[in-house]
């Protein structure tokens, strides 16, 4: 088991992604702790988790919230007195509009969550990993923040800031052991993306349908990634496989975006 007794918290780990990745930790040996804002989802995802590992847990938390991102590090502290990984699943879409349309209440909410939210639990993680020298942190970015996207220029701008957010804290925590990584995930199959879509052929005046065939287009594997693709590329940055590699944002796309 490549992560046998390993402490992971997974963030928005209730639905989507996020679940996959909880899932797959959870078949790997992690103790998963798994947090989002969403009781009932939160519930469900424990019942399925905990008939692979009867340690799993599940905290709701907002992470745009910071007493509530150390209220649930207080409780991980007293389980454990340690974190072994985490993973900044978490995130909101935001509107889908032209920036000329758009409010500064709009773009704090994309940002309070995507990023602060990231921020937050990188630093509480962090004071625990750093006497144990050692940890691996994984944020789930986007190919969005690499090439940016059109008609969310909140969501977009956050998932740039979650890259450069790896890549200094990549450099700041690697002489003490710690590895922080992203993923950026092109369109995953789920009901995020069929949310996506739905708003992207409301802004342009076209059917579903074509919004999804535009994506699909683009993408040379030529169909939407599945969650568990995703999930399997966070568990090797997140396990003792990934050893040698820090700072790094690697594509689940498909193929689209090769930088
Ligand atoms: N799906 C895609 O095509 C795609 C593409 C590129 C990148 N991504 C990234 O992949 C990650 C997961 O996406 P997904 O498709 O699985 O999205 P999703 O189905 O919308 O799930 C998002 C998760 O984040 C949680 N969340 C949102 N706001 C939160 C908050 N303030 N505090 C705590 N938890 C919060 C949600 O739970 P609650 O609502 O219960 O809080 C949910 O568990 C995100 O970072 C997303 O940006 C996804």
């Amino acid at each position: 088991m490549k992560l046998k007794d390993r402490v992971a918290l997974i963030t928005g780990g209730n639905q989507g992604i996020g679940r996959s990745i909880a899932l797959a930790f959870a078949k790997e040996g992690a103790k998963v702790v798994i947090t989002a804002r969403n009781e009932e989802r939160l519930r469900e995802t424990l019942a399925e988790l905990k008939r692979i590992s009867p340690d799993a847990r599940a905290f709701p938390t907002d992470v745009g919230d910071e007493l509530q991102v150390q209220k649930l590090f207080a409780e991980i502290r007293t389980l454990y007195d340690r974190i072994d990984i985490l993973v900044n699943n978490a995130a909101i879409t935001g509107p889908t509009k032209k920036l000329a349309e758009m409010t500064a209440a709009e773009w704090m909410e994309v940002l309070q969550i995507n990023l602060l939210g990231t921020v937050f639990c990188c630093r509480e993680a962090l004071r625990l990993m750093e006497p144990a020298k050692r940890g691996a942190i994984v944020n789930i970015s986007s190919v969005a923040g690499k090439t940016g996207r059109v008609l969310r220029s909140p969501y977009a701008a956050s998932k740039a800031a979650v890259i450069n957010l790896t890549r200094t804290l990549a450099t700041e925590y690697g002489p003490l052991g710690i590895r922080v990584n992203a993923v950026c995930p092109g369109a995953i199959d789920g009901e995020r993306i069929r949310r996506v879509f739905a708003a992207k052929a409301k802004a342009l005046g076209i059917t579903v349908e074509e919004a999804e065939q535009m994506r699909v287009r683009e993408t040379p594997l030529a169909r939407l990634i599945q969650p568990s693709e995703v999930a399997a590329m966070v568990l090797f940055l997140a396990s003792d496989d990934a050893g040698g590699m820090t700072g790094q944002a690697v594509n689940v796309t498909g193929g689209r975006e090769m930088r």
